[in-house]
């Protein structure tokens, strides 16, 4: 018998924070869909949520490809499946001044962060079910300015004002919307960037992914609006 009865879509499951958060939905009586592009890392979380008697589906799409998010609305035509709650997490970094970092750079950073939640939403507006839930992973930089991450924390204001918006507009439908912003957290994310900052000292997947599952324990009738996660430590 299947003990999860709620859909969740999680971005950016194949590693990382959304890969977390999927994990903790999936012990918390969710169903989860992963989402991202790289499908031998989707195809090994799932495995590892069914493995502890989770119920996981993914699909391989770039969120920023209109061709695949129509994959993604057939997809969730074709299983009838509703989402109670989306959480849009999956977002790249790339460092470099305002003005030397290439508008090419530019033009990637807004549209994986700041219009592909956008247009994910907009493909799965009438799969999602109310009451419902939207969780957008924003960032410490998603409030704050830093020197060098000009395109980052302007996709993440700008989602801030995206999230607070659909607040306001999908409240009538019963849809509640919540921003998290973490500092700094250990992922592969870091990898790709290596700045010379103490990973150890930064929050780790699972807190993010506890926040997440927060925001989803109050009541229908209870917006979270925003949740900041810091390590004692600071912010990196
Ligand atoms: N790490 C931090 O310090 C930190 C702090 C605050 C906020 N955040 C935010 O947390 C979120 C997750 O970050 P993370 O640290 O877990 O990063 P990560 O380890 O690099 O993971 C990013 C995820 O996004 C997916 N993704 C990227 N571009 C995509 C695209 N075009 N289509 C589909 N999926 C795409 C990646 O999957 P594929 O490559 O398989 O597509 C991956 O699953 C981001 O929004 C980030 O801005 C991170």
């Amino acid at each position: 018998m299947n003990r999860h009865f709620k859909w969740a879509l999680v971005t950016g499951a194949s590693r990382g924070i959304g890969a977390a958060i999927a994990r903790i939905l999936s012990e918390n009586s969710y169903n989860v869909l992963l989402l991202a592009r790289n499908e031998a890392l989707l195809r090994e979380v799932s495995r590892e949520i069914i493995v502890k008697g989770g119920h996981a589906r993914w699909l391989g799409v770039d969120l920023t490809s209109e061709a695949d998010l129509k994959k993604l609305r057939e997809w969730a035509r074709n299983s009838e499946i509703r989402f109670s709650l989306l959480v849009l997490n999956a977002g790249i970094a790339k460092v470099g001044k305002v003005l030397e970092m290439s508008m090419e750079d530019w033009r990637k950073v807004l549209e994986v962060n700041l219009l592909s939640p956008v247009a994910l939403i907009k493909n799965l507006e009438s799969f999602i079910t109310s009451p419902g839930q939207l969780i957008f992973i924003n960032s410490a930089a998603g409030k704050t300015a830093f020197a060098e991450w000009g395109a980052y924390c302007a996709s993440k204001f700008a989602l801030r004002a995206v999230a607070d918006t659909l607040r306001a507009e999908l409240a009538e439908k019963n849809i509640r919307v919540t921003s998290v912003y973490p500092s700094s957290v250990n992922t592969p994310m870091h990898d790709e960037l290596s700045l010379p900052w103490d990973r150890s000292k930064m929050l780790k997947p699972e807190d993010v992914a506890k926040a997440v599952l927060a925001a989803t324990e109050f009541s229908d009738n209870v917006n979270v609006n925003d949740i900041t996660v810091e390590n004692i430590s600071g912010k990196f």
